[in-house]
């Protein structure tokens, strides 16, 4: 059963490199295959305007970015692959989550930050080249992650405050409008290191010392026999600490590789040789999974078709989920309040009623609807009948006190002053 929520994204500003793929795209494929787990993976192309004001790069990286997670393994069947540009439910709870977002803990992002400090320290206006988009990128990041109810969010360390300060997003909500979204908790990898560049700083594009994932073969070689490394001739022993070489060995090589190739440092192999080993090792694993995305980079159309897939999958989430949250926080119909002061004069006698019931699953499950039959509050399945029964029961003895009890077995289906209302219908009549 698919009992947990993972989502990630991957900003489309760039072409992947190697630590994208050692840190984003191999972990991510993998973790897709756990059958436990429901996937939900994005194109943040609204975040790579934040960065990028090249239309073409835009659109090129995000063609190649989907390439790359197709040629990957992942298989858009098994999981929700999308554009987060193709939902448009994202920049509307954008702006839901705006609205409780304290202006004081965006300006701690540390993005904002540094930028901030950066200008400051050239005695330029603090916000000096800072548009409003960088100062609301971690708003548009919560609706990324709130949107599917995610549980974990893989992402690397410098994403973790953007995970703390959507989770805080999500509870300012649900304190003033009900239980409407899951507290994400930040999924790190412990044990993949940053992968180094070809200076050995991180490989970052900001520094510009990446290698690209798909590279071609001829020009992966000249690119890797370019990694810095010390001036030790042939037959001095080297050192694997600090070399970048050899962390990025490690990345793609089995332990019993890389223990061959420390033994090698040791008796002192010879650079050039230590990089052919390197690139033998990399283009054994990238090969075949190049074949394939040169394959589908010619096929922009079928990337197309695919992403254009995914997104009907996540709006087949975010369309109701966004419903229910304009209604929570009151951007409803006027005819609706027409109708509940008709109903609250006409049908006052009618009742509103619990609904217990067996699902194909063979789980229990009840529900509340009000006098209309209009769903208010709907259980998630009970293993037995007797817990679904005595949850029931609490919520009509204690009325809309018990919905606190019980918060990830009851999902409010209307707003909670229309399900409180009818609860304690039912907890007048007891008490
Ligand atoms: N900010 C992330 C990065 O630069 C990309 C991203 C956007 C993301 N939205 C997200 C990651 C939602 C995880 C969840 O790496």
């Amino acid at each position: 059963m698919k009992t947990l929520r993972v989502l990630t994204g991957i900003t489309t500003s760039g072409t992947p490199h190697l630590g994208n793929y050692v840190g984003a795209v191999r972990p991510t494929v993998r973790a897709s295959r756990l059958s436990e787990v429901e996937s939900f993976y994005f194109l943040a192309d609204y975040h790579a305007l934040i960065k990028v004001g090249d239309p073409a790069r835009v659109q090129r990286s995000t063609l190649e970015i989907a390439a790359t997670w197709l040629a990957c393994g992942l298989d858009p069947e098994q999981v929700t692959f999308y554009r987060q540009s193709d939902i448009p439910e994202i920049p509307e709870l954008t702006w839901l989550l705006t609205c409780v977002t304290g202006k004081g803990v965006l300006n701690r992002a540390h993005a904002y930050k540094a930028s901030v400090d950066k200008n400051t320290a050239a005695g330029e206006e603090p916000d000096a080249g800072v548009t409003a988009g960088l100062f609301m990128y971690p708003v548009l990041m919560a609706a990324d992650i709130l949107m599917f109810n995610a549980h974990q969010v893989p992402v690397g360390r410098d994403q973790i405050q953007h995970i703390e300060m959507a989770r805080d997003m999500a509870s300012s909500f649900n304190h003033l409008y009900g239980e409407h979204f899951t507290l994400p908790e930040a999924a790190i990898e412990d044990h993949v290191a940053t992968l180094p560049g070809l200076d050995g700083r991180k490989m970052s594009k900001s520094y510009d010392n990446t290698i690209p994932l798909f590279a071609p073969r001829e020009q992966l070689k000249k690119l890797i026999m370019g990694i810095v490394t010390d001036s030790r001739a042939p037959g001095e022993p080297k050192d694997t600490e600090g070399s970048a070489l050899f962390q990025l060995y490690q990345a793609f090589a089995t332990a019993e590789e890389t223990a061959a190739l420390a033994q090698a440092y040791a008796s002192g192999i010879a650079w050039g040789e230590a990089k052919q080993v390197l690139f033998e090792r990399l283009d054994a694993e990238i090969a075949p999974m190049r074949t394939v995305y040169d394959e589908l980079i010619q096929n922009p159309a079928q990337i197309e078709k695919t992403l254009r897939m995914g997104a009907e999958k996540a709006r087949a989430v975010a369309t109701p989920f966004t419903a229910r949250l304009r209604h929570a926080v009151g951007l409803r119909p006027l005819d609706s309040l027409a109708d509940t002061h008709k109903t609250s004069k006409t049908v006052k006698l009618a009742a509103p009623s619990f609904k217990q019931y067996r699902e194909a699953d063979g789980l229990f499950y009840f529900k509340l609807m009000d006098a209309k039959g209009q769903l208010l509050l709907q259980s998630t399945g009970f293993s037995s009948p007797k817990e679904a029964a005595q949850t029931m029961a609490r919520l009509k003895k204690n009325g809309p006190n018990a919905l606190a009890e019980y918060p990830s077995q009851l999902r409010l289906e209307a707003d909670t002053e229309a399900v409180a209302q009818a609860l304690s219908h039912f907890s007048e009549a007891a008490n």
